[in-house]
């Protein structure tokens, strides 16, 4: 299992999925950079949540700031014990670990005594303003559903909204992570995608139970292998601080079951909280009842590095030969990366059978520049058709677009499709019509 996740990690930064941040400087701590190929594919994975959430009745988007008001986390209970994790240190070798990482009480890199268990905030500290006293200290978020709730009175007057209502935002969260940890799946900075549902406490349950099925739906219909996915009760005492009832999606990781998803009924935990931190009268006005009441919150929040890793891991297959033809790549070890098609960060790559031949170039430039405004294309040249087949495999690439002498004479070119490597040939003429089609959600 550790081997898999090796060939996954060299997978992403070989092919410019992901990097250590700050890389030239030994890296930095639980922080990663996405390239081009990762952002592509952090990119479709937030529009096709985005898709998804606005295609559900009264959902409403939000893009909030990273920084507030040092009072939002007060309220929030993000400043107390609360968000906090539970660590101790090695005595000897001084490295922390989470108290539930650790079995018995000794250290599992050097053997060595460890300290009793001490809490550890995860809100991240800084400073605004020219003056670094405790009068300018804020935080960047931990979550970025706080600022859902402070603007909340905002939408809900502004868009002229009625309970039941949504509102999304996908943004960046920071949590000071003692043991970020397993590559990207636990880091200090993230991007989250959440979904704040408000609506009455009756109805709670029911939008609980909606909002759970919705989301395992999200995965499988993206290509998630069920066997994969598991969801989690959370009991009482093992919960955040805010939810009254939670679940977590969790996924096979090669590492183990571990969370991608959370599904929380907040309760009137953060409106009630800001009202009273805030002095404002957050509660929602219902006109049929004449009743006054501060609605329930139902959540899905999922970090996007975190779904995509999970992707990644469920996309990565190796085959053993087979797949191509050549009698020289029998005996190796071909990587496909089965990626579902909207998530897929190239979807077309367009190939010269050969380079050295001027007028196969100049018209498979042509065929990539009428294609590149409609799909991410790639345009490559270098190294055997079969080997640049298999690289475009390797990315998830849907579809390549071969180049041959016959396209000189018949304005025609090859479609090869990544799963099936079926090869059909399509007019260039058709060309863009007919990879839509293929590409179409
Ligand atoms: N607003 C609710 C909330 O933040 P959470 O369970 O703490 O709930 C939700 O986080 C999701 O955010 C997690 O399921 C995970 O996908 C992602 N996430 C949380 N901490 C993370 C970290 N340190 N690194 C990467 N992703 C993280």
């Amino acid at each position: 299992m550790a081997e898999k996740m090796d060939k996954i990690i060299s997978l992403a930064k070989r092919r410019g999925f992901i990097f250590p941040s700050s890389e030239i400087y030994g890296g930095f701590g639980g922080v990663y950079d996405f390239g081009p190929l990762g952002f592509e594919l952090k990119q479709n994975i937030k529009e096709v949540w985005l898709r998804t959430m606005k295609s559900q009745e009264n959902i409403v988007p939000l893009d909030s700031a990273i920084l507030m008001n040092p009072k939002v986390w007060q309220a929030s209970g993000h400043l107390t014990a609360g968000f906090a994790d539970e660590l101790v240190e090695c005595k000897s070798c001084h490295k922390r670990f989470k108290t539930d990482e650790i079995k018995g009480n000794k250290c599992p890199e050097c053997g060595g005594e460890i300290t009793k268990p001490k809490k550890f905030n995860l809100m991240m500290k800084t400073f605004v303003g020219a003056v670094e006293d405790e009068a300018a200290v804020t935080y960047l978020r931990g979550e970025t559903c706080q600022g859902i709730y402070v603007n909340y009175l905002n939408i809900l007057n502004l868009m002229r909204l009625k309970i039941p209502f949504g509102v999304i935002q996908i943004g960046k969260a920071f949590r000071n992570e003692v043991n970020p940890k397993n590559f990207i799946f636990r880091t200090r900075e993230f991007e989250q995608m959440e979904m704040e549902w408000f609506c009455e406490s009756k109805e709670a349950a029911h939008f609980f139970d909606f909002w759970k099925e919705q989301r395992m739906k999200w995965y499988e219909d993206l290509g998630m292998k069920k066997e994969n996915l598991r969801i989690v009760e959370i009991p009482e005492g093992k919960r955040a601080h805010y939810a009254k009832k939670q679940i977590d999606i969790e996924y096979h990781f090669p590492f183990g079951w571990k969370e991608i998803e959370g599904i929380h009924n907040r309760g009137d935990f953060d409106l009630s909280n800001h009202a009273k931190h805030s002095g404002e009268d957050l509660r929602y006005f219902d006109e049929e009842s004449g009743q006054k009441y501060f609605p329930h919150i139902i959540e899905t929040s999922v970090g996007v590095e975190r779904a995509l890793f999970a992707f990644f891991c469920d996309a990565y297959q190796e085959i053993k030969g087979g797949r191509t033809k050549t009698t020289k790549a029998v005996k190796e070890v071909e990587i496909l990366l089965k990626l579902d098609k909207s998530l897929a960060p190239i979807k077309v790559a367009v190939l010269p059978l050969v380079r050295n031949k001027p007028k196969l170039v100049k018209k498979a430039k042509e065929v990539y520049q009428m294609l590149k405004p409609h799909f991410t294309c790639q345009y490559d040249e270098l190294g055997s058709i079969g080997r640049r087949y298999r690289r475009g495999d390797e990315i998830g690439t849907i579809a390549a677009i071969t180049i041959d002498f016959e396209t000189l004479e018949k304005e025609d070119v090859t479609i090869r499709d990544r799963d099936s490597m079926a090869q059909k040939r399509i007019k260039i003429k058709d060309l863009t019509k007919t990879l839509k089609e293929k590409l179409k959600a």
